[in-house]
């Protein structure tokens, strides 16, 4: 890994929120005193109710309990949209860039208030209340912000679902929740092609029970069947609904919202967030991870679908009174340069994305990034996997001319918000490494042991201690959230993620240690595609792992075996790729398919992925021990047939 050091200019330490000395103090301070840090922090958002109580937290094994604020009551959307009127009505809250280059909107603070009250109202007429769960599978429009903060304005627990998710992957989720409404769109619009939102919550509400109402917003006007007594046109509701709606009061520790994401087993656990520590963080993080300046214009590229897009498109930087652009469309279309059309036409200043959208846009060449201006920019971030150090050289010299410093930031939909990154005023970069801990975050190294280690070295990355944007349950199963975060190592927070930390006690962060993958930045676990592929009536057995891949940082590996008398043909191959899209969705599609006659077990019949996923890599010379396997043969076959990248 390169050990280049980009130190901070004097410029940046000069007009960023923090220089190093700040940092320094802060950081010491806040893992110090907890209490008294969070407790001053905790006032950067408005309270319908002071707290008297900052942190209430124990990781002790079997009772795990994370409170913060928890005596407080306030609103998130009183603090996203009405707490603005007084200061910045006029000011632009939402820029929102369509697919077409042609279409786009500025949507003010007190247009945005108009917006979420009527929504809001809506949900009301249809009996939405406190405490209900509302699933929403929208496109990227100004819609998802709107009801997202719809459901905080009331109370209601949104739990979003990214549009690019299989009817079946929407079921599993709306029954979990026990969602009795889905707000969708008739269909959404990415690169210039049709995604059928509507047909999928169509097809997902007959394997559910507790659906009752489906609001569907007008974004293409293409051809939906609408059944009565469920289906309702939202703008037709929202035009009888009235634009003022009182906030719902809310304890700190009441949910905000689920999100559901994938671990190493099981179906996808519903991350469970709350009001309070969640916006405190979230803002918090927001103002001094991407140094935000009243009057910048910020353009986070996730979506909603995403925590990327919970906490730093919509709730962070709304909490913050910023400009926040939300883009519908993808990095290629109309052309290669879209990013740089867009950074030029709202003139963005801070601008955080992906590595796989980087390195994608690489291939193209720089001629597409320089035709553009981009003097905007004065900041720029990554998040979601790794960023190679050649990626990250490109996006500084290339996207940045030289002279943008990259936030490279680490965390996790259960952390709610930032946990490892630079702070452009106080940290030197070096590329490929997230830097230094947050304020109030306490990384440690552990051997597999669990011992710590000290200084320079390699290990699994656990949190020793809370921070107020942590995940506070799984969803309905209390014992799994404790199980899957709190017992590999008693009294820590176990992030599932290797890393090695340096000399200067920079985390360099080296991907997952457990069995789930994170293919473009989207995380899944390798049990659920292959529970999709035996799902297959012509599959007996399957096993999933990563391998590396140049855009997608991870590609899927499947070895498949079928079941007797199934000949593995080429069409076979491409049935089995369609299958897991519909099953799961685009995003699961196995990139290689190996049939394989049989997969390496031991004797006790557990299959060792340990081998298959060096075979994926190539490395055939580390194979390790495969002496304990059942039928060590099986091994050469593999090697034999691996499929090669293309
Ligand atoms: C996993 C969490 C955080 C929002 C998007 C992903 C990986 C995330 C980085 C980074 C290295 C990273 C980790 C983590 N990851 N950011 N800057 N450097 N790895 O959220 O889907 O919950 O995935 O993404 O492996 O555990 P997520």
């Amino acid at each position: 890994m390169s050990e280049k050091v980009y130190p901070v200019s004097a410029e940046w330490s000069k007009r960023a929120w923090v220089d190093d000395a700040k940092y320094q103090e802060m950081y010491a301070a806040s893992v110090r005193d907890p209490d008294a840090f969070w407790g001053e922090h905790g006032k950067r958002i408005d309270w319908i109710q002071p707290f008297t109580k900052v942190k209430n937290v124990s990781y002790a094994p079997g009772a795990v309990s994370i409170k913060w604020f928890e005596d407080g009551v306030t609103n998130v959307a009183l603090n996203c949209v009405d707490r603005h009127l007084a200061r910045r009505a006029d000011q632009t809250a939402i820029i929102w860039e369509g697919d077409d280059p042609n279409e786009s909107k500025h949507i003010s603070y007190k247009e945005l208030h108009a917006e979420v009250c009527r929504f809001a109202n809506v949900l009301k007429a249809h009996g939405v209340k406190k405490g209900d769960r509302v699933t929403i599978y929208l496109p990227m429009i100004p819609e998802a912000a709107y009801a997202m903060l719809a459901c905080a304005r009331i109370g209601a627990i949104h739990s979003i679902v990214f549009g690019g998710f299989s009817p079946d992957s929407l079921a599993s989720r709306i029954e979990d929740a026990a969602s009795a409404v889905v707000i969708t769109a008739d269909e959404g619009l990415r690169g210039g092609r049709k995604v059928p939102l509507k047909a999928n919550v169509d097809a997902a509400a007959d394997k559910v029970d507790c659906l009752k109402t489906v609001l569907v917003v007008k974004r293409t006007g293409g051809s939906i069947s609408m059944q009565p007594g469920r289906d309702v046109w939202y703008e037709e509701a929202a035009a009888k609904a009235s634009a003022d709606c009182p906030v719902e009061p809310m304890n700190a520790e009441d949910p905000l919202f689920l999100l559901y994401t994938s671990g190493s087993t099981g179906k996808p656990k519903g991350v469970v967030h709350t009001t309070a520590g969640y916006l405190v963080y979230a803002s918090m993080t927001h103002q001094y991870v991407f140094d935000y300046h009243e009057g910048d214009v910020y353009w986070c590229t996730a979506d909603v679908g995403w925590v990327t897009g919970h906490s730093y498109i919509v709730y962070g930087p709304l909490a913050n009174g910023a400009t926040t652009l939300m883009f519908e469309g993808i990095p290629t279309y109309p052309s290669i340069s879209r990013f740089w059309d867009v950074v030029d036409k709202h003139k963005v200043n801070i601008f955080y994305t992906a590595p796989t959208a980087i390195r994608s846009l690489m291939g193209a060449g720089e001629e597409p990034v320089k035709k553009t201006s981009r003097a905007s920019l004065r900041l720029l971030g990554s998040v979601g996997e790794p960023i190679n150090p050649e990626a990250w050289e490109w996006y500084y010299r290339v996207v940045g001319d030289n002279r943008c410093p990259i936030v490279d930031t680490w965390w996790q939909t259960e952390t709610g918000g930032i946990l490892i990154t630079p702070l452009p005023g106080a940290t030197a970069l070096k590329p490929g490494s997230a830097t230094r801990p947050f304020f109030g975050v306490k990384p440690e190294v552990v051997d597999a042991e669990g011992k710590i280690l000290e200084g320079a070295c390699e290990g699994n990355l656990v949190m020793a201690d809370s921070w107020p944007g942590q995940m506070r349950t799984v969803y309905g199963d209390h014992q799994r959230f404790m199980e899957t975060y709190f017992s590999t190592y008693p009294n820590k927070y176990f992030t599932g993620d290797g890393c090695r930390r340096d000399s200067d006690g920079y985390y360099w962060i080296t991907g997952r240690v457990d069995d789930v993958i994170n293919v473009s930045g989207h995380r899944m676990g390798t049990a659920e595609v292959e529970s999709a592929l035996v799902a297959h009536p012509k599959v007996s057995e399957a096993a999933v792992v990563g391998y590396p891949h140049d855009i997608k940082g991870q590609g899927i590996y499947a070895y498949v075996t079928l079941m007797t008398g199934e000949e593995p043909t080429e069409a076979l191959r491409k049935e089995l790729v369609a299958w897991v899209r519909k099953e799961i969705g685009p995003i699961a599609s196995p990139d290689l398919i190996q049939f394989a006659p049989g997969l390496p077990k031991t004797r006790s019949g557990k299959i060792m992925r340990r081998i298959l996923r060096k075979i994926a890599e190539d490395e055939f010379g580390a194979l390790g021990d495969t002496s304990t396997l059942a039928d060590p043969t099986v091994v050469n076959d593999l090697i034999e047939h691996r499929q090669n990248k293309r």
